[in-house]
This record gives C-alpha cells, structure tokens and sequence, in this order.
C-alpha cells in the first residue's frame, strides 16, 4: 500500500470515528506576520458577497470551519518542518474539491494572525476561485503568462485580511504551455522568495485529465492530494500516487461531502 492508500484508510478510520468528513493528513508555522502592500491592488469587497457561499473557513461559527483548522494545523506543521513554503492542491480529476480545500484552507491560514496567504488559480481551462469569491477578474494569471497584463493588474484583495488572491481569467487552451513556461517558473520563483514567510497555495487542474499540473509540480514545494469520498477510485488513486512519486507529497485530504 503506498502512502497514500494508506492516508486514505486512517481517513476513513478517522471519518467513522469523528461521524463526519475528516482531512487524512495534512499540518503550524510559527512565523512573524507580515502587512502585504495592498495598495495598488484591485479590493473586491466582502460586503458585496452573497451569503450562501462555500467560503466558510474564515466563518469560525460554521461546522465545517472545524475541519479546516484541523487541516491547516497539519498542512502548517509539516510545511514548518520541512521549511517549505508553497503548496498545490491536487487531485485525480475534476470536482473532487480542490478548489473549495484550497480556497478554505487558505482562509484558515489566513485567520491565524502569524500568517499571509497567496492563493493562485492556476486551472486555466475552467477557473474557479473568482467564481467562489464572486468577482470577474480585469485580469488573470493566464494573461501575465501571455503578455496581456502587468502582476499587480491581476491580484486582488478580497477584502479578507492576510489574503491576496492570484485568479486566472477565461477558458486558456493552451494552459500546458502557460503552466511550463519559463515565465510562470520566474514568477513561482519570485513570489516564493519575495515574501518568505508568505504562504503560496496554489490550485490546480485535474492531474490525470491533461500534463497541466505534472509539468508545473516542479514549481512548487509541495502538493496535497485530494481525494472525494466515494467518488475517486481506486485505479485514479493508483494512477495519481505513480505520477506523484517524483514529487513530495504533504499529506492526503478525504473531501467528504455530506
Ligand atoms: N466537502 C464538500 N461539501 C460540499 N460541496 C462540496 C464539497 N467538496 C466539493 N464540493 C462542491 O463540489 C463541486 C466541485 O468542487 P471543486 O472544489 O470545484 O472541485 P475541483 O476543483 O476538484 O474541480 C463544487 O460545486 C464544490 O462547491
Ligand atoms: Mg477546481
């Protein structure tokens, strides 16, 4: 059993014990807080967000905010204890939940005072977390990446504090190229080193769907895979774990919905 079958039986173990969704693996960084500079960056209001949303991590009076402490505890632990600093949420396919645990978990983060998070879309085919916080992007990554946009035209404040958002734009065909260009490698780089104590999640494509994620693991320090409760199979899990086995890998998440 490889290591994560394994993390996906004690999250099982885990969710019968708990009688709910429950994150396998995952880890907290004492680190000093840093005040982002906001002030040439796009802020997209939080009042002008409607209530029925799935952000909910930054909610601490919400059930489900629970799991995501948890996650971000363990995420923050083994990240501090390797000295790494970015992340991407992975998974086999699409709707397994990547992109609600990379939003949420990032919210978590950035609720922990100590702590500033970047959260990057880099699903350029179908981009989702402007759709989560409910704003249409002037801008995107993928447009840097082409040329069409300066950095600063394209991040954006979502009116939460220690979070800073990095949302693609549109529907890019070719995100292959985008995600393994020499200008997305600079721009990992840079933002990694810009901000040491910066924490840069990164949400990304299906893995077993396209190359997307594959060729931009190298740009990052670390990945979560995400499993959906009896959704994924087993054979995805088998092909991702082999994919990923050149990669470091930070832990397993059980997304349960109930
Ligand atoms: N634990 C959960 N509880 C409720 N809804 C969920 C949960 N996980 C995912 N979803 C919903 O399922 C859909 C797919 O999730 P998403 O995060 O967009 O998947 P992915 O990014 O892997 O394609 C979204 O509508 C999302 O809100
Ligand atoms: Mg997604």
């Amino acid at each position: 059993m490889n290591h994560i079958e394994k993390a996906l039986s004690r999250a099982r173990e885990l969710r019968a014990i708990r009688g709910g969704e429950a994150p396998a693996n995952s880890t907290t960084m004492t680190v000093e807080g840093i005040t982002p500079e906001y002030t040439q960056i796009a802020v997209i209001p939080a009042a002008g967000r409607d209530s029925p949303t799935k952000l909910v991590a930054n909610r601490p009076w919400h059930p489900a905010s629970d799991v995501y402490r948890l996650l971000r505890i363990q995420v923050l632990q083994r990240l501090s204890r390797s000295d790494k600093t970015t992340l991407a949420v992975t998974s086999a396919r699409s709707g397994e939940g990547k992109t609600l645990t990379a939003i949420n978990l990032a919210l978590s983060i950035a609720m922990d005072v100590n702590q500033t998070v970047l959260l990057v879309d880099l699903n350029f085919r179908s981009p989702g977390i402007h759709q989560e916080f409910q704003f249409d992007p002037k801008a995107g990554l993928n447009d840097y990446l082409s040329g069409k946009a300066n950095l600063n035209d394209c991040l954006v404040n979502p009116d939460i504090p220690r979070l800073l958002l990095l949302p693609a734009r549109g529907h890019a065909t070719n995100s292959a190229e985008l995600l393994t260009s020499p200008r997305m490698t600079a721009l990992a780089r840079d933002l990694k080193q810009r901000h040491r104590n910066r924490l840069i999640i990164y949400d990304t494509p299906p893995l077993l769907s396209s190359g997307d994620t594959l060729g931009f693991l190298p740009n990052v320090d670390t990945a979560l895979f995400v499993i959906r409760d009896r959704v994924t199979t087993r054979s995805d899990i088998q092909r991702s774990a082999e994919l990923l086995s050149d990669h470091h890998v930070i832990g397993t998440m059980v997304n349960a919905v109930s």
